[in-house]
């Protein structure tokens, strides 16, 4: 395989390896936007003053040693715009363009689908940061500041790279689209994020690992099937946004294993479950914000049975996890698969086309991997010889869209009555009584090493730094 690696030019307004200079037009535009980018920034990125912040910039999109360290003012942050390495011999791996060249250009008649794509997952990323912005606020310490902050940033180059789509291949409608993806607001009334998930607040830090934990697994999952796209410079992006996107999610897991961690050593030492009393967050409450950020998260998929999912795929435009790893004719115009479904007060299956059963076929990858954040945290409750475990919900289990959004159904998979649901659901969802006392344990801890109560100290810094590392500096 021949391939080009673009060289990165930081020398210009807006880093890029996509050759911005020269297209003057393209250029111009972009850097029209670049000030209400800021704007946006300022008005709804991290409420908290900092002098300058340990970030990572992209500063190659090779395999290794793409990223460079340093502490920088946040609102001084390189965001460019990055695109993986250039194949020119790539073959579209799927559908009914099977083996042919991938697009360098919008081909006219899928334009209106890879722009509502684009403009989907362009939403996204900004209301990340939104949803969290006062976390800064409450950090358990400044490690985990820096990597909230390093979250945000990112988040917002992944809004670079969308719009960097927008602009360059959408035209006019293009471009108002990604003025929009600055108007709308998570939360807001009036103009709401596009999906539900990213409308829920952020509030804590327990949520906030939660939500890079199951929501930017989500986030990948989308990103790996837009990755096999046949639109070869979307295809790039998300490449290189998954890089990205790999920290978030480590970000999750590790946050959660040391509060698991946290609430183990508590419970031992004072040899009870109920730690809240002890400043800790009882294993309860971990399982009932797992159980309401992964179905939120499971939401995000969409519909057991899809003809758009269909028509995105037999189009070309947006493949499966791992397309060119699945051992099938890639077009899947004969086969049948099956989808979940919810059929005279039961939970049952049908089957359908396997070209409709797309998302489900994605949900399903999406469950597999996040059962192994469960085994972890399981593995760490029995090293401390608790013996409790945690684990993902049914399928079914508070759901909002798909077949299951009108039943009633426990964690454990059991279809119950709408009474019984509500007489039961605050054993399985956060009460306001949980999230007030989730709430009421975030403290800002600020000096460099030290640690908040209700979470385990990091067992290693970032980029080979120690744990005691300042971080983040304050004006
Ligand atoms: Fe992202
Ligand atoms: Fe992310």
């Amino acid at each position: 395989m021949t391939s080009a690696r673009p060289k990165i030019d930081f020398d210009s307004k807006i880093p890029n390896n996509v050759d911005l200079a020269g297209d003057r037009k393209l250029q111009r535009a972009l850097e029209r936007w670049q000030p209400n980018f800021l704007d946006w920034w300022g008005d709804m990125g991290p409420a908290v003053d900092t002098k300058d912040v340990y970030l990572r910039t992209a500063v190659d999109v090779g395999r290794d040693g793409w990223a460079h360290f340093d502490h920088v003012p946040m609102n001084e942050y390189r965001w460019g715009v990055f695109l993986s390495e250039h194949d020119p011999d790539r073959k579209i791996a799927f559908g009914e363009h099977k083996g042919e060249p991938v697009w360098q250009e919008v081909p006219g008649e899928y334009r209106a689908d890879l722009q509502r794509l684009i403009v989907i997952q362009g939403d996204t990323e900004p209301a990340s940061v939104e949803q969290q912005r006062f976390l800064g606020a409450t950090a358990p310490s400044l490690y985990d500041m820096r990597n909230l902050f390093q979250v945000n940033v990112e988040e917002g180059r992944h809004l670079w790279a969308m719009v960097y789509l927008l602009h360059a291949y959408f035209g006019r409608a293009g471009r108002e689209e990604a003025d929009q993806l600055l108007a709308r607001n998570s939360g807001s009334d009036d103009s709401p994020r596009i999906l539900g998930a990213f409308n829920e607040e952020t509030p804590d830090w327990l949520s906030f690992y939660m939500f890079t934990y199951f929501t930017d697994r989500d986030g990948k999952y989308q990103l790996g099937t837009l990755k096999e796209s046949g639109f070869d410079p979307l295809s790039r992006t998300c490449e290189f946004m998954l890089k990205e996107e790999a920290h978030h999610m480590f970000v999750g897991t590790t946050g959660i294993d040391r509060v698991v961690r946290r609430t183990a050593e508590l419970m031992q030492t004072h040899d009870t479950e109920a730690v809240a009393g002890a400043g800790g967050i009882p294993l309860t409450m971990i399982q009932k914000y797992i159980n309401f950020h992964y179905t939120v998260s499971l939401d995000l998929f969409g519909n057991e049975s899809s003809t758009n999912a269909a028509n995105y795929f037999t189009a070309g435009i947006k493949g499966r996890w791992q397309e060119e790893r699945r051992d099938d004719d890639h077009l899947l115009a004969d086969d049948a698969s099956h989808v979940d479904a919810f059929r005279d007060g039961q939970i049952s299956r049908n089957e359908v086309p396997a070209l409709l059963a797309l998302n489900q076929d994605l949900r399903h990858e999406y469950i597999n991997d996040c059962k192994t954040g469960l085994k972890r945290w399981n593995r760490i409750l029995a090293k401390a010889g608790i013996d409790a475990e945690l684990y993902l919900p049914h399928v079914g289990f508070n759901r909002q869209v798909g077949a299951f959004a009108s039943a009633n159904i426990t964690p454990d998979g059991k279809v119950v009555s709408e009474s019984e649901w509500n007489a039961q659901k605050d054993r399985w969802l956060p009460t306001e009584l949980d999230k007030t006392h989730v709430r009421s344990l975030m403290h800002p801890v600020l000096e460099p090493g030290k640690i908040a109560g209700w979470i385990a100290p990091p067992s290693t810094g970032i980029n080979d730094k120690p744990v005691d590392f300042e971080y983040v500096h304050f004006q």
